[in-house]
């Protein structure tokens, strides 16, 4: 192994080195022989956690995996677009990551699924590498859509088609040509656009042999096929229309307070708008 040189301060030898280690979707088990003996030999793991008060997911699949040797460093990136934002939580646990490095720590920073997708590695990892001529290594992990391939028993594509992942549906048009172009589609942080996606589904007749797949590997997790429908007041073409849900009560013939569509109907729905680790498979062919 070549020993690194830290360009910046002469010749003083650095010895830290930060790994990003995928621990899989959610079961234990689906963590790589590779990612297991990087997390035992680490000084300290870094756990990626999007809210202060609550512990990182990708945390909560390899506790049982930890001992008593390494610290745990939890880093809270919330979860919002607003760039500059984020750009301040980043630069803040890079600090902290480095400081570490220089004292010559071993650095793992766990991911859910595989750290090359869409994963606050990355954006630590570009960070890190602007920093310093630190080593690094990045230890793939089963992607989320993979282990819910798997769960379902069903193949994500098979001889010449065509696999598209598509992260967070903001538009109609750009999801209706990936549906139309690829026989395999994988939508993924779907949970506030819900109602753009099941509009778009419904349209092009595979809302139901659509799966939805829930916190795949974790406890609570279940899959489901086909997708609950979305109230007709629902199905505008502007997205701002359909992202969010309309609780208005409607007096009934009844004389009681209802709700617009069926409360359970609504009550589910609600909830998937809230199932941040969630995620649909789309086959255009039967699988059987
Ligand atoms: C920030 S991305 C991280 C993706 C991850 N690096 C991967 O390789 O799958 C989070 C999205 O991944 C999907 N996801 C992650 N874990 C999942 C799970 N256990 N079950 C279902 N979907 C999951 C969801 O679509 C979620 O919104």
């Amino acid at each position: 192994m070549t020993v690194p040189i830290d360009l910046r301060g002469g010749n003083k030898l650095v010895k830290g080195v930060f790994y990003g280690v995928g621990v899989g979707a959610g079961d234990p088990e689906l963590i790589t022989l590779k990612g297991y003996r990087v997390l035992g030999e680490a000084d300290v793991i870094c756990s990626p956690k999007s809210k202060a008060d609550k512990e990182g997911v990708a945390l909560s699949v390899v506790r049982s995996l930890l001992d008593t040797k390494q610290k745990v460093l939890e880093l809270t990136f919330p979860m919002t677009n607003d760039k500059g934002e984020l750009e301040l939580y980043w630069d803040k646990a890079v600090r902290q990551i480095l400081s570490l490095l220089k004292e010559g720590k071993k650095v793992a920073f766990i991911t859910l699924g595989d750290p090359s997708l869409y994963s606050t590695y990355t954006y630590v990892l570009k960070k890190i590498k602007q920093a310093g001529p630190y080593p690094v290594e990045t230890i793939p992990g089963v992607a989320s859509f993979c282990a819910c391939a798997a769960a379902a028993n069903i193949p994500l594509a098979e001889g010449d088609e065509k696999l598209a992942i598509i992260p967070v549906v903001k538009e109609l048009d750009p999801l209706r040509l990936a549906l139309q172009n690829f026989e395999n589609v994988v939508l993924m942080k779907t949970a506030s656009n819900y109602p753009a996606v099941v509009k778009v589904l419904a349209e092009l007749g595979l809302k139901d042999q659509a799966i939805y797949a829930s916190r795949c590997g974790l406890p609570d997790g279940f899959l489901k096929t086909g997708l609950p429908a979305c109230p007709s007041d629902w199905q505008g073409d502007n997205l701002s229309n359909v992202g969010a849900l309309n609780l208005t009560p409607l007096l009934s013939l009844t004389g009681r307070l209802t709700l617009p569509e069926e409360t359970e109907e609504l009550e589910e729905l609600k909830k998937i708008q809230k199932d941040y680790l969630s995620l649909i498979i789309v086959k255009r062919s039967s699988y059987g």
